[in-house]
């Protein structure tokens, strides 16, 4: 046995010494490559590489002043271009491809970047609800299939994964990350670079990703898309920049930059982050991206006068690209001429820029992607099976009394109602590339498709609930006058044994610009439900949403809800799966519900507070109208098995810097059907040189238990666990008490404790 071991491991290290060697042959190849192009280039030309422009036919920010559809194309075919995002379709690509190369003196190939954030025509859950499942291969396999279709349709990049860490529901953008903890957000921020760029860029099924918004977008104040951020440097460290770092350590090969300023210095030109951190102290050899316009928005941000002073603080930072802002191209060579900017800058950014086109495989054949057959390769069957799985892992159940689901197939009259409920667009989520309208699976297709008497089914749609037809860029309406449809949904309710009611959010609510102040149920769709439970006890919501929302009547009142988010393509049937108890949902919630709009942000990694307990005075951190606590806290979800936890045991009371601690729990399911548990680790430092966070996620384990099988489950701690950003700017585990806690959620679990000495 030790033998094979000792045979296994020498045979590893020899092939993975091998890999490596090849790895490095291939880096220095490329780097020789790019230093001999760049050795021709002129200036202008190297400046062209650093500019980017969207396609004038679809657009993801506002216009553009002053540049019209042929002076685009006259600059790319000078050379002026480097890239290009919003061109899609493989016709459309190699069009573009074909002026850039067939036209300038280097026939340097660009590079065509795009938006997919939950997939390109087959639409997975979107990233909150991926990150429901606590699931790395989930999140993987769906940025892998993104990455098939993406590259089919002639682009080589998307500008995903948004790994913003979000503690505010208020915030529109909380649909496309991971939720609120640096940890998870970390899994899945790694999962998605491998997942979207394989095992090498040259492969055709793999586009180069880019990790965005660097950073702290997701802590804007008040939750107000684009807003100022304004955090320390602990949280920046401890919170905001884990899942950026993971990126980088999975080779993620770009980043963009955000909108927001933290502490006074946009993100856009901040040399700290972009220049000591990410290119220094971290080793990052790809590019920075702005985000649309960032760079010209210095000026309104107020820390440059002009386009040209942005320019200059933007190139200087060590943002490479600048997407939609004119100031690369418009100023660089200027500033460089002027002495301001040394080329050397202009070359760094230059040759990140190359080494990923040459890492793509875009200089051995420009057009290699948009001769794919998007055919063949585009909404698949098995891409849809795999959109399904996904969506089905990615279903949280937050309350089932009395086992009111599994809903049964037969024997059984259903009540759907409510407008989202055969909505086959909003599933589909607001970043949706080019998914087909209206193409998803609705939640009463899906239901129909499953139950074997649809006679038992009926729907009821209840008041219309937006009454302007949502569009990517317009701002939704509700309909908050025209109540009919309730009466009607009400009457059905008596006579049925039980109610499925679809509530939530329109796909439009959220996603970038679509912050809000109020996170409750918008239209009638409240007293719709209140008006249904009065006549029938027997409610299953299915909430599709793109962010945590308040419903805490609901959670109150109705036996059970199930949280579907925005689940892509196949929703309808993923929800039917659980619903009919198909599939046993095993989700955990990212982020925390809050009971009322007035705690956001909130978060359960917080602080302790000098004044935590109640004291029963007046006089301790609380609302005097709104418990502290959260609706449903992190990491909760349900089964329609449970789980008992026991025998917590670890291997030290006592562990030095380089010992490791075993902690081993016990997990048994108590039910009568098979399920799965993510088993949750949490620690609490309990003295620190700063204040340490009341509870930290420090690992998880999603298991499969059979109907009454046990299992331990082994969790192994050391001293790097431990590290955070410390009083003393370093990232240190620092001696002293730990407790611990093993459990089904942030709130709950068997408690231990340990010292680091
Ligand atoms: C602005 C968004 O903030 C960013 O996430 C997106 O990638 C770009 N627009 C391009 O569409």
């Amino acid at each position: 046995m030790l033998k094979q071991l000792l045979f296994g491991a020498m045979f590893t290290l020899v092939v993975f010494g091998g890999v490596q060697a090849q790895e490095k042959q291939k880096t220095t190849a490329i780097e020789k490559k790019v230093d001999e192009l760049l050795s021709k280039m002129t200036l202008d030309e190297k400046i062209g590489q650093l500019n980017q422009y969207t396609s004038r036919w679809e657009m993801t920010g506002p216009a553009p002043a002053g540049s019209s559809e042929q002076e685009m194309l006259d600059q790319i075919k000078s050379g002026m271009v480097g890239s290009m995002l919003n061109v899609t379709g493989a016709d459309a690509t190699l069009k573009a491809q074909k002026l850039a190369v067939e036209n300038t003196r280097l026939g340097i190939p660009m590079i065509f970047g795009y938006d997919v954030v939950h997939g390109y025509k087959t639409m997975f859950p979107i990233p909150l609800a991926t990150a429901s499942s606590w699931d790395a291969s989930a999140a993987e396999l769906s940025a892998h299939i993104a990455a098939v279709e993406t590259a089919a349709s002639g682009i080589h990049w998307t500008f995903a994964p948004m790994v913003d860490i979000s503690r505010d529901a208020r915030w529109g953008r909380v649909m496309e990350g991971a939720g609120e903890d640096p940890y998870l957000g970390s899994v899945m921020s790694a999962a998605q670079v491998r997942g979207f760029q394989g095992s090498d860029l040259i492969l055709e099924n793999t586009i180069a990703a880019c990790a965005k918004h660097f950073a702290a977008y997701g802590f804007a104040e008040a939750g107000r898309d684009y807003n100022t951020v304004d955090i320390s440097e602990y949280t920046l460290q401890n919170v905001v920049l884990p899942p950026f770092h993971a990126a980088v350590d999975a080779g993620v090969a770009t980043l963009m930059n955000s909108f927001n300023v933290i502490g006074g210095v946009p993100s856009t030109s901040n040399p700290h982050l972009l220049r000591d951190m990410l290119k220094g102290a971290w080793g990052f050899d790809g590019f920075v991206v702005s985000d649309w316009n960032s760079i010209g928005e210095l000026h309104n941000h107020g820390v440059a006068a002009d386009l040209k002073e942005a320019a200059y603080l933007a190139i200087k930072a060590g943002s490479d690209m600048d997407m939609e802002g004119y100031a690369y191209i418009d100023h660089l060579k200027e500033l460089v001429e002027e002495g301001r900017i040394d080329e050397a800058l202009i070359d760094d950014a230059t040759r990140r820029v190359l080494r990923i086109k040459y890492e793509l495989g875009l200089f051995d054949d420009p057009y290699k992607y948009s001769k794919l057959d998007e055919e063949g390769l585009v909404l698949s069957e098995e891409h849809l099976a795999a959109a399904r799985e996904v969506a089905k892992k990615s279903i949280v159940l937050l309350k089932n009394e009395n086992h009111l689901l599994p809903l049964k197939k037969a024997g059984q009259k259903i009540a759907v109602i409510g407008d989202l409920a055969d909505d086959k667009d909003s599933p589909l989520g607001s970043w949706r590339a080019q998914a087909v309208t209206g193409s998803a699976v609705s939640l009463l297709e899906g239901i129909t498709n499953v139950i074997t008497d649809n006679s038992a089914v009926v729907f009821e749609r209840g008041p219309v609930f937006v009454s302007n037809t949502p569009a990517f860029q317009q701002h939704l309406q509700y309909n908050e006058t025209d109540p009919s449809g309730i009466e009607a949904a009400v009457e059905l309710a008596k006579k049925m044994d039980v109610v499925v009611m679809a509530l939530g959010e329109n796909c439009f609510q959220t996603g970038e610009g679509r912050s809000q102040t109020d996170i409750s149920l918008k239209g009638y769709q409240q007293e719709l439900l209140e008006a249904v439970y009065a006549v029938n006890k027997n409610v299953v919501v299915v909430l599709m949403n793109g962010r945590p929302l308040v419903i805490d009547w609901m959670a109150e009142n109705v036996p059970a809800i199930v949280e579907a988010w925005q689940l892509g393509s196949e929703a309808g049937n993923a929800i039917a799966d659980v619903l009919f108890g198909d599939y046993n949902p095993a989700g955990k919630l990212p982020m925390s519900f809050p009971r009322s709009v007035g705690q956001c942000p909130i978060y359960y990694n917080h602080f302790s507070t000098g004044r935590a307990d109640d004291t029963g005075t007046v006089f301790w951190s609380h609302y005097t109208d709104e418990s502290n606590e959260p609706l449903f806290p992190f990491g909760y979800g349900l089964s329609y098995t449970s789980f008992d936890y026991s025998d917590l045991q670890l291997s030290a009371n006592e562990i030095s810097a380089n010992q490791k601690l075993n902690v081993r729990v016990t997990v048994k399911n108590t039910g009568d059907v098979d399920g799965e548990e993510v088993v949750q680790l949490y620690v609490h430092d309990l003295y620190g040189s700063i204040a340490r966070p009341v509870k930290e996620l420090k690992g998880y384990k999603k298991i499969f238990l059979k109907a009454g099988e046990s299992q331990t489950v082994t969790f192994e701690l050391d001293s790097d666990d431990l590290k955070f950003f410390t009083a003393w700017k370093v990232w240190e585990a620092e001696p002293g008490d730990f407790n611990l806690w093993v459990g089904t959620n942030s709130q709950t679990g068997l408690k231990g404790a340990f010292k680091l000495k």
